[in-house]
């Protein structure tokens, strides 16, 4: 795993501007993130937000940020695909990286990689503890099932509040950031509520990242709704919402 692996990962489909970074634990494990850019722009979530939340939604402490230097590197030049207006990938448009900046990671860091096999509501629950819920004292937690296992999600609060991320996108930028490409459903749970329902910004997240996925509420250990992302967001703007197709 080097810095121009994890540009790969970077979803900048709009603007083609990646950025990433990397949270090291107190465990030494080393918690990567990248900017992931959502159609509806205020969503877009940063490398630093997801690399700090993945650590702690972990139950790991964060010790240390590692950035890429900022001088480029004709040798570390990767080829990043380009968008097209109706954000499908074509083209390659050329991307610099220079090498890391940490020498631990240099050295062959431990990267974080999910461990989690099955989805249950014990491990929904037991996530609730990795809540960081200063401000509303509401805690939600998620499991997200990818094509390369499960990856929770602990809802995040921070005192600029809008940098703080629900249960939802933290378990969907945890992913991203470790590699998922296909998400096939998001469990949820908020033990607070009477009845589970995802916010309209994880909503939009969701048609972008899974909308052929299932979303599962569990509003308590019984009573269970599944329903596809798409009914969930209805008459979604999604990246094919963009311009006028002609058939
Ligand atoms: N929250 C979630 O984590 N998921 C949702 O779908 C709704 C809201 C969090 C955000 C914030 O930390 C708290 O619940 C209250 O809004």
């Amino acid at each position: 795993m080097n810095w121009v692996e994890l540009q790969k990962r970077c979803y900048t489909p709009y603007s083609c501007n990646c950025d990433m970074c990397m949270v090291v634990g107190r465990s030494g494990l080393f918690y990567p993130g990248v900017r992931i850019e959502n159609i509806s722009f205020s969503l877009s979530v940063e490398a630093i937000q997801t690399a700090l939340f993945s650590c702690l939604s972990e139950g790991d402490e964060p010790v240390k940020l590692v950035i890429p230097k900022a001088e480029l590197n004709e040798s570390n030049t990767v080829y990043r695909k380009k968008p097209n207006r109706i954000g499908e990938w074509s083209g390659y448009y050329p991307m610099k990286v220079n090498e890391v900046a940490d020498p631990g990671m240099a050295g062959g860091a431990r990267i974080f990689q999910t461990e989690e096999k099955k989805v249950s509501f014990s491990r929904l629950q037991a996530l609730i503890q990795r809540c960081v819920i200063p401000y509303s004292t509401f805690p939600v937690s998620a499991l997200l099932e990818t094509d390369i296992g499960i990856f929770s999600g602990a809802n995040m609060e921070l005192a600029d509040w809008q940098k703080g991320l629900c249960a939802e996108r933290v378990a969907m930028s945890k992913a991203l950031s470790c590699g998922a490409k296909v998400f096939s459903r998001i469990h949820i749970y908020a033990p607070k509520s009477d009845f589970v329902s995802p916010c309209g910004a994880c909503r939009q997240v969701m048609a972008e990242h899974m909308l052929n996925g299932e979303v599962v509420l569990y509003h308590n250990e019984h009573e269970i709704t599944r329903l596809p992302v798409s009914a969930l967001l209805p008459y979604q703007f999604v990246a094919s919402s963009l311009y006028k197709q002609h058939k």
